[in-house]
C-alpha cells in the first residue's frame, strides 16, 4: 500500500520513526512529508534513510513531478503523527502553505488518520476541539491522544499514542476503507453501463462508520470494599471491554473508557477514566453519557456492596464472633442511563451486556430477554458465563438481542472478533436511526 506519512512539529516526532519502521516492515511503500517545524525535531536524513525515498516539505521541490498532486492522487492511506495543534488548525481551515497540507487537500477519497500530541491545555482548548470536530465531520479519523507523562513534569491527555497503536488503527482504517470501496463496486459497475462517466464530484470519502461520534464504554469488574485491604470482586478481566474500545476507536469514534479493575491495559488513544466501585462507575457513566452518542456498558458491575465498610482491617479474634457481611443493593446503572436518556429525549444508543447462567428456571436467553425488558436498552449482548466460560478467556461467544425484537444475532471468535461484530451492529443501528425532529 502507498502511504503518505505526515510528521508534525512536535516533540513526539522521534517516535514516528518507529511507526515508519512498522509500515515499511509490513511491506508498505511510505513517503514521509515532515513539516518544516518537524525537521527541527528529526532531520530529513532520518526520514530518507528509513523510508528509502527522497523527503521534502516544499511544493517547490521537484516541481517537474508536481509532487503534491502526484502524492495526493497516489496515496492509499495518509497518516499524520504527531498532529500538532497548529497542524490540526491548518488542516481544518484548508490551508495549503506546505507540501503536507497541499497533499491533504489533493487526497480526495483517501482515508486519513491523524494522531494528535500536545499538552493537555492545548488539546482541551476550544479552538483545538473545534478543529478536531471539523476534521472528524469531514471523515478524517482523529485518534484520541493517550494519557500520561507529557514533555515536562506534567501529565494528562495529550501523549502521542504508541506507534503500535497508531499502526493498528491505520491498518484498520485502510481495511475498512478498502471493504467499503469493494462493497460499493458492483453498484458502480452496474451504473457504468447506463450512466455517464462519474466526475470528481461523484467520489465519496471513505468515512469510518463511527467518525465524529463519542462512544463511552465501561469495562472490567467493580470492586466493593469491605475494609482497607479486602473487597468483593468478580472475575471480569476487562478484555472484552478493551477490545470494544479498540474496535470503536478503529471505527473512527472518540472513545471514553470507564475502566473498573482490568487485567489488560487500555488501548492507546482512548480517554481513560479509572473507577473502582459500582457507585463510582455510576457517577462516571452518568457524567460521560451526557455527551455520548453511544454508551456500551460492558463492565461487570457488582449487584451488591457491603452495607458497612470498616475503616480499619477487620481482625480475626478468638474473643469476638466471626463477622457477618450484610449486603445492600447497588443502583442499576444501565436502567438509570436509559431513564436519563429518555427523560432528556436524547438521541443515544445504549448497549448492555448480560453475563448469564441458565438454571432450572430458564436458559441463558430466557433470562437475557427478561433483562432486556427490564432495562429497556437498545441492544443487549448476552454471554453465558461460568468458571471457565468467558471471564479472562481470549474468546467469546455472544448473542445480540435487540429491543425492536429483530432476530437475535450470534457472534463468536476472539474477543476482538466479537467486538468488531458488536461495533458493526451498532453502526448498522445508527445508520437506520431516524434523526430527532
Ligand atoms: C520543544 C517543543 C516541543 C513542542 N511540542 C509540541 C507538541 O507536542 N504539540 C504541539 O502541538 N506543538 C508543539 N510545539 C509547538 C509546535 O512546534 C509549533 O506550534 C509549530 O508551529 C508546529 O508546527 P507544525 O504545524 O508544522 O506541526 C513544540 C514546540 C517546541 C519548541
Amino acid at each position: 500500500m502507498r502511504i503518505v506519512l505526515g510528521v508534525g512539529g512536535g516533540i513526539a516526532a522521534y517516535k514516528v520513526a518507529s511507526l515508519l519502521r512498522l509500515f515499511t516492515e509490513a511491506g508498505h511503500d511510505v513517503t514521509v512529508i515532515p513539516t518544516e517545524a518537524a525537521t527541527r525535531f528529526v532531520g530529513v536524513a532520518t526520514w530518507e534513510a528509513l523510508s528509502g525515498h527522497p523527503v521534502s516539505n516544499s511544493v517547490f521541490d521537484a516541481v517537474h513531478t508536481v509532487n503534491h498532486v502526484r502524492l495526493g492522487h497516489e496515496a492509499e492511506l495518509i497518516v499524520v503523527a504527531p498532529a500538532t495543534a497548529d497542524l490540526l488548525a491548518r488542516a481544518a481551515t484548508g490551508q495549503a502553505d506546505d507540501l503536507l497540507l497541499n497533499t491533504l487537500l489533493m487526497a480526495g477519497d483517501c482515508p486519513v488518520l491523524m494522531a494528535p500530541a500536545m499538552h493537555t491545555e492545548m488539546w482541551q482548548h476550544p479552538a483545538t476541539e473545534a478543529n478536531v470536530e471539523t476534521l472528524r465531520s469531514r471523515g478524517v479519523t482523529v485518534l484520541e491522544p493517550a494519557s500520561g507523562r507529557l514533555t515536562g513534569a506534567d501529565s494528562g491527555p495529550g501523549r502521542l499514542p504508541e506507534p503500535e497503536a497508531i499502526f493498528t488503527a491505520a491498518m484498520a482504517l485502510a481495511g475498512a476503507a478498502a471493504s467499503a470501496a469493494s462493497a460499493a463496486m458492483p453498484a458502480v459497475k452496474a451504473d457504468m453501463d447506463t450512466a455517464p462517466a462519474a466526475g470528481p464530484a461523484a467520489a465519496q470519502p471513505a468515512v469510518p462508520p463511527l467518525a465524529g461520534l463519542t462512544v463511552t464504554i465501561s469495562a472490567g469488574g467493580t470492586r466493593e470494599p469491605l475494609d482497607p485491604v479486602r473487597f468483593l470482586g468478580n472475575r471480569s478481566s476487562g478484555k472484552q471491554g478493551v477490545a470494544l474500545a479498540a474496535a470503536a476507536s478503529a471505527a473512527g469514534a472518540r472513545v471514553r473508557l470507564l475502566a473498573a479493575h482490568m487485567e489488560v491495559p487500555a488501548p492507546a488513544g482512548v480517554e481513560l477514566v479509572q473507577v473502582e466501585t459500582a457507585l463510582e462507575l455510576r457517577e462516571a457513566a452518568l457524567h460521560a453519557a451526557a455527551d455520548s452518542d453511544v454508551v456500551i456498558m460492558a463492565a461487570a458491575v457488582a449487584d451488591f456492596r457491603p452495607a458497612d465498610v470498616a475503616g480499619t482491617k477487620i481482625k480475626k479474634r478468638d474473643d469476638v464472633a466471626d463477622p457477618v457481611i450484610n449486603l445492600v443493593r447497588n443502583p442499576d446503572i444501565l436502567r438509570e442511563l436509559v431513564e436519563v436518556r429518555d427523560a432528556a429525549s436524547r438521541n443515544q444508543l445504549i448497549v448492555g451486556f448480560a453475563a448469564e447462567t441458565g438454571d432450572a428456571g430458564g436458559d441463558v436467553l430466557d433470562y437475557a430477554r427478561d433483562k432486556l425488558r427490564r432495562k429497556a436498552c437498545d441492544l443487549l449482548v448476552v454471554n453465558q458465563v461460568g468458571r471457565d466460560l468467558v471471564f479472562g478467556e481470549d474468546t467469546n461467544s455472544v448473542v445480540i438481542l435487540s429491543r425492536d425484537g429483530s432476530e437475535p444475532q450470534e457472534a463468536s471468535g476472539s474477543k476482538s472478533d466479537v467486538a468488531a461484530a458488536v461495533i458493526d451492529r451498532i453502526s448498522a443501528e445508527l445508520s437506520r436511526a431516524v434523526p430527532p425532529a
